[in-house]
This record gives C-alpha cells, sequence and structure tokens, in this order.
C-alpha cells in the first residue's frame, strides 16, 4: 500500500501526536503496519510541547507563529504554503487552538481531520469537561470529525463514550478523556490511510458505507 503522508498540526502538549507517533511506530515493529507516514508536525507557538515529541521522533518540525501575521487570512496562507511544502494527502489538526478560515478549510477539503473533547454536536468550543458535569450528562467523550466550514461542526468519523462519575471533576474526567483520544485518533487515521475513509457528499464513509451521523461509537 502506498505511504499516505501526514502534515500535524499542535499548539501546545501534542498527546494526540504522541499517540500516532506511537501507533505508526508500534505497526512498523508487527504485521499491523500502518500506510500513515508524519511528514511534518507544525505549530503556532514556538514553546509547544508537541515539537519536542515530533524532534524526539526524528520528524520535521515548524513554528508558524500567527501573531507574525497581519490577520487570519494572511496566516492561513502561509499555513497552506508551509503544509504543501510537504505534499500531504491528510492534514491532521491535533490541539491546534486556532479557528481555521473557510478557505483554509476549502483547501483541504476532505483531507482534513480533528479531534475535539466531547461527544459532538454536544459542547462545541472550549471547557467542554465542565460544560459536561454542569449539565449533569452521564456520559462524556471525545470526537474524530472531518473539518468542515462550521466550527466543530463537520461529519463525524469515530466518537468514544465513557461514562461520568459522581465524584468526577473536569480534571479527572479530561484524564479519562485524553485516553479515549490516544484510542481512537490514530484508529481514524489509519483508516484514511488505509483508503477506508473518505467524505463524499453524502458525508463521512468507512468501507464504502455510510456511517451513522454519530460516526462509529466506541462505548466503554
Ligand atoms: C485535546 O484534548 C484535543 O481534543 C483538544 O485539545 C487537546 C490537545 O491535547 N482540541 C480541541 O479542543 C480542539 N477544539 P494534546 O496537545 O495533548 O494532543
Amino acid at each position: 500500500m502506498a505511504d499516505c503522508t501526514v502534515v500535524v498540526l499542535i499548539s501546545g502538549s501534542g498527546s494526540n501526536l504522541q499517540a500516532l507517533i506511537d501507533d505508526i511506530q508500534a505497526g512498523a515493529d508487527s504485521s499491523k503496519s500502518s500506510p500513515a507516514r508524519i511528514g511534518a508536525v507544525i505549530s503556532n507557538r514556538a514553546d509547544a510541547y508537541g515539537l519536542e515529541r515530533a524532534q524526539d521522533a526524528g520528524i520535521a518540525t515548524q513554528v508558524l507563529d500567527h501573531k507574525q501575521f497581519d490577520g487570519r487570512e494572511a496566516f492561513d496562507a502561509a499555513l497552506v504554503e508551509a503544509i504543501d511544502a510537504f505534499n500531504p494527502q491528510l492534514v491532521v489538526l491535533a490541539g491546534f487552538m486556532r479557528i481555521l478560515s473557510p478557505a483554509f478549510v476549502r483547501h483541504y477539503a476532505g483531507r482534513l481531520l480533528n479531534i475535539h473533547p466531547s461527544l459532538l454536536p454536544k459542547y462545541k468550543g472550549l471547557h467542554t469537561h465542565q460544560r459536561a458535569l454542569e449539565a449533569g450528562d452521564h456520559e462524556h467523550g471525545c470526537s474524530v470529525h472531518f473539518v468542515t466550514e462550521e466550527l466543530d461542526g463537520g461529519p463525524l468519523v469515530v466518537q468514544a463514550v465513557i461514562p461520568v462519575q459522581s465524584d468526577d471533576s473536569p480534571t479527572s474526567l479530561a484524564q479519562r478523556v485524553h485516553q479515549q483520544e490516544h484510542r481512537i485518533y490514530p484508529l481514524a487515521v489509519r483508516w484514511f490511510a488505509e483508503g477506508r475513509l473518505r467524505l463524499d457528499a453524502q458525508g463521512a464513509m468507512l468501507d464504502e458505507q455510510a456511517l451513522p451521523s454519530s460516526g462509529q461509537i466506541i462505548r466503554n
């Protein structure tokens, strides 16, 4: 199977990036090798710890500081140029804390994935764990979706659901959701890299079957 070059965009710790690196590495050491290959990691923050993770794994890194640009369109245009220099088949947002312009999203239509720490369409935006607790939800989780122009609103690929415990705090909940993120993001990236996952006019398709509007659900 041909390699699928992936560019990963980060802003912070990069634990999801690490999960992707580990999955590809573990696959290379076993019979479950992944066609995904991370061509570069790009951060909008020079202090993002994920840059160190990438360097430790021998992956090219680049910093593009949004504060150095005159507005969102100018930054996004430079970002497109930086990404496209690596010729990726897939662009993965892994804790990239920037709202992307419509032109950026359109440029990568069907090859841009994001992970979000809630069971979308619930709790788009920030403070998702606190909002789930305040709402008294019994279940919470995370979602991988194709990115469209609607913020946190594109077709869902996979969601991991966990029970909320009566003594959960936003921190404890975030920790358990994070563990699930590290499970479902490598899964979705593999599906894409293997040519099993694609976006078509009706939505996300896995193995040529339309996924349900919730994406594939993994319950814990
Ligand atoms: C993750 O929890 C991810 O879901 C969230 O940022 C965190 C990044 O963690 N993304 C968003 O909230 C995007 N709307 P990481 O840097 O350790 O992967």
